[in-house]
């Protein structure tokens, strides 16, 4: 089976918990549980990670580098993360941003962003619901679909 990539950096492990007023109150699990189900329904597998440290998300990126498409949300690596930044230009299939907040709406240290240019898109101020629509967004475009959708 082809699998996709569900990648979640820092701090990300502990939602439901975690500043339940900006970030909601779904968990990590329950968010993998839902991409899993969505991206069954058109045939891909889900491998789902997520780390605290920048480095054990590069490792991630190289081990599942032969997934189609990935999902990522980079937390506040967004930020600056360089590093991670240049995995990312390495792992060649697209993949979608999530932030479940709108940081752009936010405090002005999260408006820069050193991996968004790198993304097929960016999905941000949704909640939990933004991962399916990434999960949506990548199997469209392993679908081929162009800029029309
Ligand atoms: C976040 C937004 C980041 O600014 C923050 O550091 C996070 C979560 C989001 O999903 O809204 O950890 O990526």
């Amino acid at each position: 089976m082809t699998d996709l990539l569900l990648l979640n950096g820092p701090n990300l492990g502990t939602l439901g918990e975690r500043e339940p007023h900006i970030y909601g109150r779904t968990t990590l699990a329950e968010i993998e549980k839902t991409v899993r189900d969505r991206v069954a329904e058109a045939g891909f597998g889900l491998r789902a990670e997520q780390h605290d440290g920048e480095a054990e998300l590069i490792g991630a990126l190289r081990r599942h580098a032969d997934t189609a498409g990935a999902i990522v949300n980079p937390g506040a690596l967004m930020i600056a993360g360089w590093s991670l930044r240049d995995a990312l230009a390495s792992y060649a299939p697209p993949w979608i941003e999530v932030h479940l907040s709108n940081v752009w709406a936010r405090e002005a240290f999260r408006h820069n962003s050193v991996v968004s240019p790198l993304a097929a898109g960016v999905i941000a101020g949704l909640g939990a619901h933004g991962y399916l629509l990434a999960a949506d967004a990548v199997v469209r475009l392993l679908a081929n679909a162009g800029p029309d959708g």
